[in-house]
């Protein structure tokens, strides 16, 4: 190579790396926005407040650590912090309002087997429990 081909060689070199780079940086902010933009899954006619009452009533913090509920810190189950901004539910199906009501209702439907029960939970309130765990940022 001559001294004028390698200087033009490693311009490309550069332009390249920096495109790389530029992409790899935008494909960032990207990801970081979407986190930031997770909206507050709605739940009409659901009340937060109750569910948070019906998580103390059922017992789910005898498996779950779910924060604001008093001595939910049970270490069976995974803990729910962070709820709104987790994907999947059980690593299942997608983490959704209606998935996530079903799944409180029956999980042995969505993944039979699973290491948690059917708790005979109704629909009204499976709703008002949801509602509380998406206020979980
Ligand atoms: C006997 C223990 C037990 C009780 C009680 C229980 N769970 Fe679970 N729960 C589990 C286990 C174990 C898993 C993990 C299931 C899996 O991944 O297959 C789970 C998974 C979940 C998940 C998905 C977690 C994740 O990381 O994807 C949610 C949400 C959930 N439970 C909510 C509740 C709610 C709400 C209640 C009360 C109505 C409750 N659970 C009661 C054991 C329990």
């Amino acid at each position: 190579m001559r001294t004028n081909e390698r200087t033009v060689a490693t311009r490309i070199g550069w332009a390249l790396a920096l495109t790389i780079l530029a992409a790899g940086a935008s494909i960032l902010t990207a990801c970081r926005q979407s986190a930031n933009a997770e909206p507050v899954q709605m739940i009409p006619g659901a009340d937060a407040q109750r569910g948070a009452a019906d998580i103390a009533a059922i017992g789910c913090g005898t498996c779950h650590m779910i924060p604001g509920i008093k001595d939910a810190e049970g270490l069976v189950g995974p803990p729910l912090e962070h709820w709104s901004r987790r994907t999947y539910i059980a690593g299942e199906v997608p983490n959704t309002p209606a998935m996530l009501i079903r799944w409180i209702e029956t999980p042995q439907a969505i993944e039979p087997g699973t290491a948690m029960p059917n708790l005979g939970v109704t629909e009204q309130r499976a709703r008002d429990i949801a509602a509380y765990l998406y206020t979980l940022r």
